[in-house]
């Protein structure tokens, strides 16, 4: 059913809101932005137009790029239930990374003339970026956002997706805009004046105040919205680690290997034996669709108040108040994966997660580093490309960069999420409301699981118990590991030992 916007007030109806918008976002071809798409054009249905910021990539234009996103079985609830709506998508072309977003001037004046809402959500989400490339994505890609923004003639909202972990040096972040920790036009003149080499020297320097260069441009990036939020209607959403979804469009939707999705496919693999991290450190994951939940609800808020300069900046701590730690979870996932095994492991599933950096090292060797290249050997001389310890290696790179996260524990109020919740329209709860607090966590990780073998994996739901005698045979082997390793290592510093 359509929304007749002559009847529908939009405070009472978040579609009837949407209804005729033109929404500009960026990130489209994103884990974010898909779910994005999928969701306002299932639920807010008479949305004008969603104008797609995308780059040509792996020889596919941005047309074909689009085209392969939306055969994605993502999409197949809303190719049943809104076919005609596929045709709302208008991908333009641009690269957040060049200065004026790469965009040409005719689709620059189409922008200005038609959009009303923009979401910002494209990044370089990479930890070890340059600090000029890091610059240029995230932090002045914003700022042209906000350019861009002011010629827009209807702008109604403007949504930046930040992070949880945007102001790493206050343990407890509030729903609150924070000083930057460096000013954010002197580092984009610094970026585009000095060459690479010589940005190394300053990239030190900056990695004194935050962990990574993603982190250091994430936060100046807040700090623009802070500063054109006096000429613009913006809000800031700040999620924490994003994992599949929980319920919409299907639950465990998921087509990244980021975070510790990565980390647990690697784990039921049995490719990963070590993790390097504090047992008692609560995860603060949050499903993707709830994200998305949250930034519709957002802007719809923030597209209500009529804006004046004194108008306040709204930030949204979109974070799980119901976390657990990081020993719960793996134990959590090692029992699922007893019941959804993945295919083809080449080890028995299991993980020693330490604190310990000499414990970790010595291990790694141990059970990362001599088997893969005994297995490369192998394949090289059966003829096959060797390819163990390179992913041994990134799987390395992987967890030292994590460690800073994984060692460490942030709080975050939510005064203004439960705020925001509470003002959703009765009427739109089914479909907007974000509050999840009565998950079975269980049931979570299971079809969180499942989802990755389906969406990303591409394994047979069918083949479960093929899947789970090959898995027995490896049992013996980790019974001989396990004896092996107590010889020598001190217990304590075994955190999960699990098969
Ligand atoms: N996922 C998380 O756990 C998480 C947590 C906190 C915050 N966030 C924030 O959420 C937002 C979306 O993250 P995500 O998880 O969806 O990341 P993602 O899957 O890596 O997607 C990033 C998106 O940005 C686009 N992009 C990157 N560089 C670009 C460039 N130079 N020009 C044009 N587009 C570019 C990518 O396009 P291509 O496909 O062309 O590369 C892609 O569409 C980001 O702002 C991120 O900082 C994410």
């Amino acid at each position: 059913m359509h929304i007749n916007k002559m009847t529908i007030d939009p405070a009472k109806s978040i579609p009837a809101f949407y209804a005729g918008q033109s929404i500009f976002l960026t990130g489209p071809t994103g884990f974010l932005g898909k779910v994005f798409i999928e969701k306002v054009l299932r639920s807010c249905p008479d949305v004008r137009e969603i104008f797609l910021l995308m780059r040509p990539k792996k020889g596919l234009s941005i047309n074909e790029r689009l085209e392969k996103i939306l055969n994605l079985q993502l999409f197949d609830k809303l190719r049943e239930e809104r076919p005609s709506n596929f045709k709302k998508l208008i991908p333009i072309s641009g690269d957040v990374s060049e200065k004026g977003l790469g965009l040409s001037a005719v689709d620059k004046q189409i922008l200005v003339e038609r959009v009303t809402i923009v979401i910002h959500a494209a990044a370089s989400v990479r930890f070890n970026d340059t600090l000029k490339y890091a610059i240029f994505a995230n932090t002045r890609a914003t700022r042209d956002i906000c350019i861009l923004a002011q010629s827009m003639k209807n702008l109604k909202a403007l949504v930046y997706v930040s992070t949880a972990f945007a102001h790493v040096n206050n343990l407890f972040t509030e729903e609150k805009a924070y000083p930057p920790i460096a000013d954010w036009q002197k580092m984009i003149d610094v970026a585009e004046s000095l060459d690479e080499h010589t940005l190394k020297v300053f990239t030190a320097k900056c990695l004194d105040y935050a962990p990574n260069t993603y982190i250091f441009s994430k936060n100046l990036a807040e700090s623009i919205i802070q500063e054109y939020s006096s000429f613009l209607p913006c809000a800031i959403v700040r999620p924490p680690i994003v994992t599949s979804s929980i319920k919409e469009p299907v639950p465990g939707w998921i087509d990244n290997i980021y975070g510790p999705i990565g980390f647990f496919i690697g784990c039921g693999k049995g490719v990963i034996q070590i993790g390097c991290c504090n047992k008692y450190v609560h995860e603060n994951l949050i499903p993707v669709d709830i994200v998305i939940k949250v930034m519709l609800v957002v802007s719809w808020k923030r597209g209500l108040t009529s804006f004046s300069t004194d108008s306040n900046l709204l930030v949204l701590n979109c974070t799980n108040e119901k976390c657990t730690t990081f020993q719960y979870d793996i134990k959590m996932v090692f029992s699922v994966a007893n019941e959804v095994p993945f295919e083809g492991i080449v080890w028995t599933p299991n993980v020693i997660l330490t604190d310990n950096y000499i414990v970790f090292y010595i291990l790694t060797i141990l059970l990362h580093i001599l088997p893969a290249i005994l297995i490369d050997l192998i394949l090289k001389f059966s003829g096959r490309p060797p390819m163990l310890v390179r992913l041994m290696k990134k799987v390395y790179v992987a967890n030292r960069a994590v460690s800073y996260f994984s060692f460490r524990e942030w709080k975050f109020s939510n005064t203004n999420q439960l705020a925001l919740m509470s003002s959703i329209p009765p009427d739109n709860r089914d479909m907007f409301s974000f509050d999840y607090s009565d998950y079975d966590l269980r049931e979570y990780i299971k079809n969180s699981i499942i989802g990755v073998k389906r969406f990303l994996l591409y394994e047979d739901l069918n083949r479960l118990d093929a899947a789970r005698s090959h898995g027995k045979r490896y049992k013996y082997i980790t019974v001989f590991e396990c004896i092996y390793l107590s010889l020598w290592l001190k217990p304590s510093s075994l955190l999960v030992y699990c098969g």
